[in-house]
């Protein structure tokens, strides 16, 4: 006998079988249960969540020989033949092959037939996105008035490449994703049914790589059955799946949060010797990102639910390490990798790519937050105006202080950046020309840049930069407007100076809002 592959074998053949997607059938049932049932349907969602399943079923609960019912029978002819997609009356397209108008236009002549052996003559057009828009055109004008026998069921995993004019005529109904909870119950209960012992670890990694989508867990978990591994356990999984180990992910995030470029590296090295597709290893290093910026953000676990608890518990840990607006950058950093090793023109290796963006992630120096930064400014003024920096610190020499200055500077302008990347672009084009008691002095030699950033709105912008005191409890007060709300005010003025190239100078003046009045 011929082995048929899980995904066949187990589609759902009631409502009630349908996983994760109670908010479509539930709706379909007591449609059906009222007698009203729209003349087209659309379902929309990503690849094997049960789109043509749902298709199948309403197709067989409105032809079942027994009666329009809830659940269809499976036993009569018609519910046979729907499910083996042999019904006469039921037809199913795919919208690939039915680019050309005059297949559309012929198919749309036998609406006007009355069905042979039932109730409803049924179109399921799958991937109807894939029709042109001549296609889409012959069919609009019978799915505006279709006769009462006929019902269009369509599906589709790109619902914004269907024409709205076709969306507004079809009752829509989006199928979702399905949890990683739930695809590991499933996957349990087929791995017992298939009398197969394998470990929770292993089936929560098939779990994960089926990203939502039950029919790949499903053939993923053939997959690992047809390797012939009884038993397996996660590490025998991940090798037959060429997945990337997890604790990979956690020490290559653990090591670049921690600015230990070496190991990042060494890290890399084991992955790209397991032959791990980079790519792949980056998707996993923005997922981990995200939860981690969820983390920090919300410092709420339940978020991730779904994370093995050993993980979360070392996600946890992880978050605290850096600021949210840190982790931001992180992702932004790994999503432009992302986007370059997904570019079809790309020419690098990408395992450099990769490389180098952790790298930049090992070395990124940490964001301090605006108000941090107008402190230290204040303190550097009043550090050498008076002696009086930070508590218990000596007073730094000049030369010390124009490096801080240039770090500062660029603090400032990556916050700029966190904000507004057009003023940023503008402003880093300056250079520190010095910085003294109360001001750094940026010059900017571009002409046509200078003049941008001197226009009174850029200037009213950067005043404008917001500060997020650090300590939650300021946070808290400020948000209720109690607190005070400091704002950097940038001052520009003109320097004219013969010999050097930097004629125009502005500087970054740290107040108060208290102080400046505003
Ligand atoms: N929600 C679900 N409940 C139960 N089984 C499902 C579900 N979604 C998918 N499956 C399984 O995956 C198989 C394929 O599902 P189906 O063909 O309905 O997916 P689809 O959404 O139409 O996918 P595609 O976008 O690739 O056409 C089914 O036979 C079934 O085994
Ligand atoms: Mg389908
Ligand atoms: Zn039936």
């Amino acid at each position: 006998m011929t082995y048929q592959v899980l995904a066949r074998r187990l589609r759902p053949q009631r409502f009630d079988e349908v996983v994760g997607q109670e908010h479509v059938t539930r709706t379909l049932q007591a449609a059906i249960a009222a007698g009203r049932v729209a003349h087209a349907f659309l379902f929309a969602g990503p690849r094997g969540v049960g789109k043509t399943t749902t298709a199948r079923l309403l197709a067989k609960a409105l032809n079942c020989e027994r009666g329009v019912g809830q659940e269809p029978c499976n036993e009569c002819t018609n519910c046979r033949e729907i499910g083996e997609g042999r019904a006469f009356d039921v037809l199913e397209i795919d919208g690939a092959s039915h680019t050309q108008v005059d297949k559309m236009r012929d198919l749309m002549e036998t609406v006007a037939h009355q069905p042979i052996r039932s109730r409803f003559k049924i179109y399921i057009i799958d991937e109807v996105h894939m029709l042109s828009q001549h296609s889409f055109n012959a069919l609009l004008k019978t799915l505006e008035e279709p006769p009462p026998h006929v019902k269009f069921i369509f599906a589709t995993t790109d619902p914004h490449k269907v024409l709205p004019t076709v969306l507004s005529r079809c009752q829509r109904y989006d199928l979702r994703r399905i949890g990683l909870g739930e695809l590991l119950e499933q996957l349990k209960k087929i791995a017992r049914g298939e009398g197969v012992g394998l470990s929770d670890d292993a089936l929560a990694l098939v779990a994960r790589e089926a990203e939502g989508s039950l029919r790949d867990a499903q053939s993923l978990l053939d997959q690992v059955l047809a390797a012939g591994e009884a038993a397996a356990d996660e590490a025998t999984v991940r090798e037959i799946l060429g997945a990337a180990d997890r604790r990979l992910v956690i020490a290559v995030a653990d090591h670049a949060l921690g600015g230990d470029a070496a190991a990042c590296v060494r890290d890399l090295a084991a992955l790209h010797a397991h032959g791990y597709d980079p790519q792949r290893f980056c998707r996993d290093l923005l997922d981990h990102v995200r939860n981690l910026t969820v983390l920090r953000v919300t410092g709420d676990r339940q978020l991730l639910a779904e994370l093995p608890e050993a993980e979360a518990e070392a996600l946890t840990a992880q978050a605290e390490r850096r600021s949210a607006d840190d982790l931001h950058r992180f992702f932004r950093l790994l999503l432009e990798a992302d986007e370059v090793l997904a570019a079809p023109a790309r020419t690098v290796d990408p395992q450099l790519v990769l490389e180098m963006a952790v790298l930049r992630l090992a070395t990124l120096p940490p964001l301090l937050p605006v108000d941090e930064i107008l402190r230290r400014l204040e303190a550097l003024g009043a550090g050498s105006a008076g002696g009086n920096v930070a508590a218990g610190s000596p007073a730094a020499p000049k030369s010390v202080k124009v490096q801080s200055g240039e770090r500062l500077w660029e603090q400032f302008l990556a916050r700029v950046r966190e904000e507004k990347v057009s003023l940023y672009l503008a402003l880093a084009g300056g250079k520190l020309v010095s910085a003294d008691e109360t001001s750094i002095r940026i010059g900017i030699e571009n002409e046509a840049l200078r003049r941008d950033v001197s226009r009174p709105e850029t200037v009213a912008r950067l005043g404008a930069v917001p500060c997020r005191p650090s300590k939650r409890g300021t946070r808290r007060s400020a948000a209720r407007g109690a607190g005070p709300r400091k704002r950097s005010r940038i001052r520009w003025c003109r320097r004219r100076s013969r010999s050097s190239a930097v004629r125009y100078a502005a500087s970054v003046t740290a107040t108060s809002a208290e102080r400046s009045g505003r």
